[in-house]
């Protein structure tokens, strides 16, 4: 468990920016898709730490919430270990078959995939022990968030 405190979203989105060189680097399953769940109230840093990420692996496209759209995917051109990266957010979902409606399962087993999703709890049982937790939590500063990596 790795813990950390930003006192800034430029300091959260550099701390993802680095997080994703790190773990990219390296194949992570052949038998699942790279998972990262990310946990946390409204505002605790979730989509901030996804768009440094985003940055990290290269996307150099706009980033923005995939709340309406459930599921934004992009691609990764010049990698050979992950293809695409999907960002899923299941803030609006009623039921996890809307996701599997989209194709959550290929998803989340082809492991030239990165997946990163926010509010993860309603398909935390669909998800491999592999999965890597980030939680989220608001510091005593108005602009601290502390994040813990679980590993
Ligand atoms: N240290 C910090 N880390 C992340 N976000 C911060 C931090 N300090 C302030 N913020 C602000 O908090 C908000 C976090 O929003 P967001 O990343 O969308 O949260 P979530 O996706 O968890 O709801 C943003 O407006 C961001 O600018
Ligand atoms: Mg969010």
């Amino acid at each position: 468990m790795f813990t950390h405190k930003t006192t800034s979203n430029e300091q959260a989105k550099r701390l993802a920016f680095l997080f994703a060189k790190e773990i990219i680097k390296s194949k992570f399953s052949k038998k699942s898709a790279l998972i990262i769940a990310l946990s946390g109230n409204l505002g605790s840093g979730k989509t901030t730490f996804v768009q440094g990420f985003l940055r990290g692996a290269g996307i150099k496209k706009k980033i923005t919430s995939p709340t309406f759209v459930l599921i934004k995917t992009y691609k990764l051109t010049n990698l050979k270990t992950y293809k695409l990266i999907h960002h899923i957010d299941c803030y609006r979902i009623k039921n996890a078959k809307e996701l599997f409606n989209l194709g959550l399962e290929k998803i989340l087993s082809n492991s030239k995939n990165i997946v990163l999703i926010e509010w993860p709890g309603i398909i935390k049982k669909y998800l491999p022990k592999s999965a890597i937790w980030i939680k989220f939590k608001y510091g005593r500063k108005e602009s601290e968030r502390i994040i813990k990596i679980s590993e």
